[in-house]
């Protein structure tokens, strides 16, 4: 391999979009260092996702820099020197440049939303650097967006592209798990382990709020691994007030048997209503106290607290699972470039690690998984 050109031998272009998932500097730790001791390829990081391709052509567009200065930039500024400068967004990745971050959440490369990205004749520019710069092929991790993304760069350029689901959503029905998941898992028990322990103290329902954009997966398993009596979820459809009763009810009859506290997951898709817009945790905890300051009996004094979690999901180190499976993906992306060819996405599917080409369909019906998931957790809870 010749530092000096890295542009000869042809790089591979790495970069993570949408939203960061425990799991994606795993993933770019191993792509750079299969690259580079096992395929003897270079590998440019993208900083900022598409948004770092958008910012180096508008560079080029406004005549900031001209193209044989940022071949000279890449070169002469590679790793950690590179990630650390302000302007530059493509860095030649060394081994120390992804020293240390496979226990490290969030991601180095850092992450973003494009709305230019989206505009066909962004694309098009973006596609001539990175013919300009012979571009083998590129990585891409990132969640629904991202991948939908990676497929219209493919078909436009003609560029093999992978794309590698990285999202704590698991909305991706291509895959089984996303990278970042079960991170985000673990971190959700131990939130929920954190919420029980106050929630025995005074005997209180906990409304937790999760994330998980549209899908209700991560709430699920969530419930189920740490044993949460409630897993309300956008699937379900608009929560109505009648579901919120049943609810309340359920509740007072179990804390009758001897349960001393209820733990509500409520994911952050659930609506009222299509106009709704309020955190439907808060929503959730008001109606509940509500039903309860009326009830009549030992429960009028049931107290209810909500919490929003938010982005503390997204964030921690990553599970050794997903650190395992990030290996796996970058292992299986190589495997298509350096080998088999072809572009795809790379999936986990009834245990197996592979490329399966964009627009493929998913190994099982989600949607049965999901209410499959969703009984055995309240069978689980019920008491
Ligand atoms: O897609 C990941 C995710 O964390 C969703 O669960 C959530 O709805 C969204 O991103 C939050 O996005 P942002 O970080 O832009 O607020």
């Amino acid at each position: 391999m010749n530092p000096d050109d890295p542009f000869s031998q042809q790089p591979v272009l790495i970069l993570c979009s949408g939203g960061d998932s425990p799991g994606m500097n795993p993933l770019a730790r191993a792509v750079v260092r299969l690259g580079l001791n096992r395929h003897k390829v270079p590998v440019i990081g993208v900083m900022d996702g598409y948004v770092g391709l958008v910012r180096t052509v508008k560079r080029l567009e406004s005549g900031q820099i001209t193209l044989e200065a940022l071949r000279q930039e890449i070169v002469q500024r590679p790793g950690i020197f590179g990630l650390h400068a302000r302007k530059q967004h493509l860095v030649l990745m060394d081994h120390e440049s992804v020293s240390g971050i496979v226990v490290q959440g969030g991601t180095r490369l850092r992450s973003a939303r494009s709305k230019e990205f989206l505009t066909p004749e962004r694309r098009q520019q973006i596609i001539q650097l990175l013919r300009d710069l012979s571009v083998r092929a590129v990585i891409i991790c990132g969640g629904d967006g991202s991948l939908k993304g990676a497929e219209c760069l493919m078909s436009e350029s003609g560029i093999q592209t992978i794309g590698v689901p990285g999202t704590i959503d698991n909305d991706l029905a291509i895959t089984d798990l996303a990278l970042g998941v079960q991170s985000a898992l673990e971190t959700l028990v131990w939130s929920v382990d954190h919420i029980k322990d106050t929630a025995r103290s005074h005997r209180r329902v906990m409304v937790l709020e999760t994330m998980g954009r549209d899908c209700g997966e991560l709430t699920v398993l969530a419930a189920i691994a740490s044993g949460a009596e409630y897993a309300v979820i956008p699937e379900d459809g608009f929560l109505t007030n009648d579901r919120i009763r049943e609810m309340a009810e359920e509740m007072e009859q179990s804390f009758e048997r001897g349960r001393i506290h209820s733990i509500v997951l409520v994911a952050e898709g659930v609506k009222m209503d299509k106009h709704s817009w309020e955190s439907p945790a808060w929503v959730v905890a008001s109606k509940l106290t509500h039903h309860f300051s009326r009830s009549v009996g030992p429960y009028q004094d049931i107290e209810v607290r909500a919490s929003v979690l938010g982005h503390l999901q997204r964030g921690g180190r990553p599970a050794a699972s997903d650190a395992v499976l990030a290996a796996e993906f970058a292992e299986v992306a190589w495997l298509a470039i350096a080998e088999t060819g072809g572009s795809g996405i790379t999936v986990l599917q009834h245990g197996e690690v592979k490329l399966v080409p964009f627009g493929s369909p998913p190994s099982c019906d989600r949607v049965v998984r999901l209410q499959r998931l969703h009984r055995l957790q309240c069978d689980l809870s019920a008491w």
